[in-house]
């Protein structure tokens, strides 16, 4: 990457300086009057005059800079001094991570000025990538007939396209690309206007709304110069063309993805014989392979990846021979994978992955595949049998294979692949000893490296630091690796070992000297002892530390207050002592604390609801923390899951609670702080917590920030249960057990309109079951056994589908209890019953657009990661740069 940059950045100054170099040449030549018209630097200067430049990349456009031909983004022609190249793309598109971190760094955005038309002999303007907020395109460029080059692409323009564009009959290139956030709104009526563009060969109108423009093919089809054209995401289908014979005779270059020609693709693209690059992906086509593919010949680039393609890859795909590229991934596709995938010796990039290919893959299928580098083929059922002296004749640089059958013995071809940079072997049924060579010689080198899901055994050694990697990661989670935890190398951003056997004390690794760059360790679910040393300061970049379910003793140390980014901390299920530190409150950034089942004293600190007000999880549960539940708790209105049950707690519960707005909230909010995601945008490590809800302990990962709880059972809280708790609206788990709760069941907790899990059991509650607790539709977990409760049961369909224990140790009557009641004292409450009716139904479509809302909510973000990832790939491949990328995802295995 770095060196792409350096390469167009040095073709750039070159170019810069030919120019200067030229202009000063003519100047002596005395061929025209300075080395920039007057009048055209006057038109500059008040094009820029209304333009908003955030990074002040136009600072060179000044009066004291004289000559405009030097300015950032002007070329002048050479012989008479008129500009003609106006290039301010966005200098943070070559980055490539534009999508990701915003066009507003450098974007350009304001109104253009028609002044631009002073620039009479214009050839190239080039504004893409800026950040113009919908601004319409000025139909006033039409009349910059010199234009051979307009590129506005992904520049933030909406609206309708002037079709006076048509009027541009010089035009080579035209990119009016759209955002492929579908956030563009540019949309054309009608393509008419297209066929004036006799000379056009490059046009790009991607994510450009042309559902009205229902003959766009045969508009297309009208420009017979056409060579590169680009229409992905148009909102295209396939009743809109009908076309048999085309007139594409030279076009190489055809992107058609992200539009919708279900049920199968348009003919008409079958009879292109021309084409070196098709992408076709994501367009909903189903059925085989399309047969007529097999005479596009010249095909480099083929994706026919994310659509319902079933049957197996046809053998004639060994046919390509020019093939660089084949995606087929995210399909139905079935059957083996043919060997004579093998003869493509000019493939550089496989892409199989999430499909239904079965059987044995051997050398055979990769004979004469000297150049690939890319090989994607996760989530398939293959397995590899090759002979353990295998030496491929490729080099990878990028392999994928999750959920592949590649064990039991570590592949051995793997020694060959000294430039792996991102290797995915996780869930591959390896059970064996990492060997020496592993560790030594390929290990260092990787930016994403996953072994997790195996049985790979046997210590793990130090890893030497990488030299010159960034972004490295690794996963070894989820095998039975023993010993003691190795050295990591510094530049280590992500480590998970987690779920293995790897034992004694931490402290090595902790206070190895160097300054990490470590900002998710994960550590759980191992044998790990000993106490934390005081060692943090080493690991300020650190936002999630995860030690749970080990052996751990002492106390947390003081230096846990560097960790000022640390987002989620979790000591679950470990033998911690003393009280909760008082540093923590500088980590200010935390939303997930879980400190259960350990034996920590003292209070529960007051300076957490002053200080940590982004928790959202706190969970003290299993300690033995004595002391009131502070009123300064009541502050954190982020807070939508509480848990301090099995502790010493005393005192009522504070009637402030109603302040813990989160919990008040009756709609889902998209509460992504609870996922964390470094590179690329895509999910790393799920946040989880171990939660009590219907009477049984769930895990709750993915679905985590839907959860809204409070459980305070088992504790010594006294006391009547405050009206206020009851205005939670958002509350779907109650739990307020064994505690010595006095008083009545207040009427109004019918207000929580969600609750699933309520649970008021071992307390000393009197009074009635209030009628009104018959509203709760959701409710599928209910219990008030061993209290002073009296009277009859209301009706209702949930309350007496539950257990009879669900009641016992009262003096209820009423089905499901046996005991028939002798006064019948229900009549009373029977009102009640009907508003709370009308109440319920209310909650219920609440809560169906909340679902709807909370869903797309979280789950969004992934698809758009997909669609961004895939993106970038295409921009890299695009470029021909040899980028080291590497893909993470969602772990599905296993
Ligand atoms: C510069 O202008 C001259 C005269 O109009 C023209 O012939 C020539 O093609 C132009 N050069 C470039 C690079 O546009
Ligand atoms: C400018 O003119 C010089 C010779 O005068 C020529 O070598 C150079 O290629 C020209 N540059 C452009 C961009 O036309
Ligand atoms: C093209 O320009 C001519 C005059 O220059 C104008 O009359 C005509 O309306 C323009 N056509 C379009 C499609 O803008
Ligand atoms: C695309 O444009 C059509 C007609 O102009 C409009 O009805 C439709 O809503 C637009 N689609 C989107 C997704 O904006
Ligand atoms: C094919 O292209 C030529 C030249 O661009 C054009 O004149 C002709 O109308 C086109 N034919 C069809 C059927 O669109
Ligand atoms: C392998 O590729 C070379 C050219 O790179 C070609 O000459 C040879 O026939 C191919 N062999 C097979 C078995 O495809
Ligand atoms: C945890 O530590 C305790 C006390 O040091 C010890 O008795 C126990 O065996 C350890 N458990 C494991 C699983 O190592
Ligand atoms: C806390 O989080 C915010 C928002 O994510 C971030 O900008 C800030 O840098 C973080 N603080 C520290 C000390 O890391
Ligand atoms: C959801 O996320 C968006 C964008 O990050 C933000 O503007 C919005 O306020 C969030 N909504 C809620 C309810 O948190």
């Amino acid at each position: 990457m770095d060196e792409c940059i350096i390469k167009a950045a040095s073709a750039f100054l070159l170019g810069l300086l030919i120019s200067v170099f030229s202009n000063r040449n003519s100047f002596c030549d005395g061929k025209f009057e300075g080395s920039c018209r007057e009048r055209e630097k006057h038109a500059l200067l008040k094009f820029k005059s209304d333009l908003i430049d955030p990074s002040g990349r136009l600072s060179s456009w000044g009066v004291d800079q004289k000559d405009c031909c030097v300015w950032v983004g002007v070329t002048c022609n050479n012989s008479t001094g008129h500009v003609h190249e106006l290039r301010l793309q966005n200098p943070d598109a070559e980055s490539g991570w534009l999508p990701y971190f915003g066009y507003e760094k450098s974007g350009l955005s304001g109104k253009i000025n028609p002044s631009l038309l002073v620039l009479k002999r214009l050839s190239h303007l080039d504004l893409s990538y800026n950040n113009f907020k919908g601004l319409q395109i000025p139909d006033f460029i039409s009349s910059l007939t010199h234009l051979r080059v307009l590129d506005l692409s992904e520049a933030g323009f909406g609206g309708l396209i002037p079709q006076q564009l048509g009027n541009l009959s010089s035009l080579v290139s035209l990119r009016l690309k759209g955002r492929d956030d579908y956030t563009s709104t540019l949309r054309v009526q009608d393509l008419q206007w297209l066929s004036n563009l006799r000379l056009l060969k490059h046009l790009d109108l991607s994510f450009v709304n042309l559902s009205n423009a229902s003959n766009w093919v045969e508009k297309v089809n009208m420009v017979g110069s056409i060579e590169e054209l680009y229409l992905a995401g148009c909102y295209l289908d396939s009743h809109t063309s009908l076309l048999t014979n085309n007139n594409f005779t030279s076009i190489s270059t055809l992107d058609l993805s992200h539009n919708n020609f279900e049920p199968s693709l348009p003919r008409w693209i079958l009879s292109i014989t021309t084409l070196d690059s098709l992408s076709l992906s994501q367009i909903g086509i189903s059925g085989p392979i399309p047969f007529g593919l097999r005479n596009m010949s010249n095909l480099q680039n083929l994706d026919l990846s994310s659509n319902l393609l079933d049957s197996s890859i046809p053998k004639w795909v060994g046919n390509f021979s020019s093939l660089i590229s084949l995606d087929l991934s995210n399909n139905q596709l079935n059957g083996s994978l043919p060997e004579s995938l093998g003869h493509l010796s000019m493939l550089e990039g496989l892409y199989i992955s999430s499909n239904f290919l079965e059987g044995i893959v051997s050398e055979a299928h990769f004979s004469n595949l000297t150049n690939m580098i890319y090989l994607y083929a996760s989530d398939n059922s293959l397995s590899m049998h090759v002979s353990p002296d295998w030496n491929p004749v490729f080099q990878l640089e990028q392999m994928e294979l999750r959920s592949w059958k590649l064990g039991p013995k570590f592949p051995s071809w793997l020694r060959s692949q000294n430039k792996l940079l991102d290797l995915d072997l996780s869930c591959g049924q390896i059970a064996d000893s990492v060997p020496y060579w592993f560790w030594d010689e390929l290990s260092s080198h990787f930016m994403y490296l996953n072994l997790s899901h195996n049985q790979l055994h046997g210590e793990i050694p130090n890893i030497a630091p990488t030299l010159g990697a960034i972004h490295s990661v690794m996963y070894l989670n989820s095998n039975k690796f023993s010993g003691s935890l190795p050295l990591f190398p510094p530049n280590l951003r992500e480590l998970d070992v987690s779920r293995n056997s790897i034992s004694g004390n931490i402290s090595r690794f902790l206070c190895d000297k160097q300054p990490h760059e470590l900002k998710i360790l994960h550590l759980g679910d191992n044998l790990f002892s000993g106490k934390i040393a005081n060692c943090w300061n080493n690991w300020l970049q650190l936002e999630v530390l995860m030690l749970g379910n080990n052996n751990f003793t002492g106390s947390i140390p003081i230096s846990i207050g560097h960790l000022q980014g640390l987002r989620s901390l979790h000591l679950r299920n470990n033998s911690f002592t003393g009280v909760i530190p008082l540093s923590l409150q500088k980590c200010k950034n935390l939303t997930m604390i879980d400190l259960s089942i350990n034996n920590f004293i003292g209070n529960i600190p007051t300076w957490i609801g002053k200080m940590l007000t982004k928790v959202m999880v706190l969970i003290l549960r299993s300690n033995k923390i004595s002391s009131d539940i502070p009123h300064q708790l009541c502050e954190l209105v982020s807070l939508q899951i509480l848990d301090l049950s099995n502790n010493k707690l005393t005192g009522k519960i504070p009637k402030c609670i109603n302040k813990l707005s989160a919990m008040t909230r009756v709609k889902y909010s998209n509460h992504t702080a609870i996922s964390y995601a470094y590179y690329g945008g895509e999910i790393a490590i799920l946040e989880n917590a171990f939660l009590v809800t219907k009477g049984l302990e769930f895990q709750y990962d993915s679905i985590l920030s839907l959860m809204t709880l409070i459980d305070l059972s088992n504790n010594v809280l006294s006391g009547e249960i405050p009206e206020e708790l009851t205005s939670l609206k958002g509350l779907r788990a109650l739990n307020l057990s064994k505690n010595h709760l006095s008083g009545v069941i207040p009427k109004s907790i019918s207000n929580m309109g969600l609750v699933e899990s309520l649970d008021l059991s071992t307390n000393q509650l009197s009074g009635k079951i209030p009628a009104s607790i018959a509203s709760l539709s959701f409710l599928n977990y209910f219990n008030v056994s061993f209290n002073e409760l009296s009277g009859q049961i209301p009706t209702s369909t949930q309350l007496q589908s539950f257990d009879a224990s669900s009641y016992v140790g009262n003096k209820l009557c009423g089905p499901p209890l046996q005991n028939d009641c002798i006064d019948n004292t229900i009549e009373a409450d029977h009102q009640d019953d009907n508003d709370d009716a009308k109440e319920s139904e209310k909650f219920y479509i609440c809560m169906i657009i909340g679902f709807v809302v909370g869903f797309w909510g979280l789950i969004s973000p992934l698809l758009y990661s997909y669609s961004w990832r895939r993106t970038y790939f295409r921009f890299l491949d695009a470029n021909w740069c040899r980028v080291y990328v590497y893909v993470r995802r969602w772990f599905r295995c296993c």
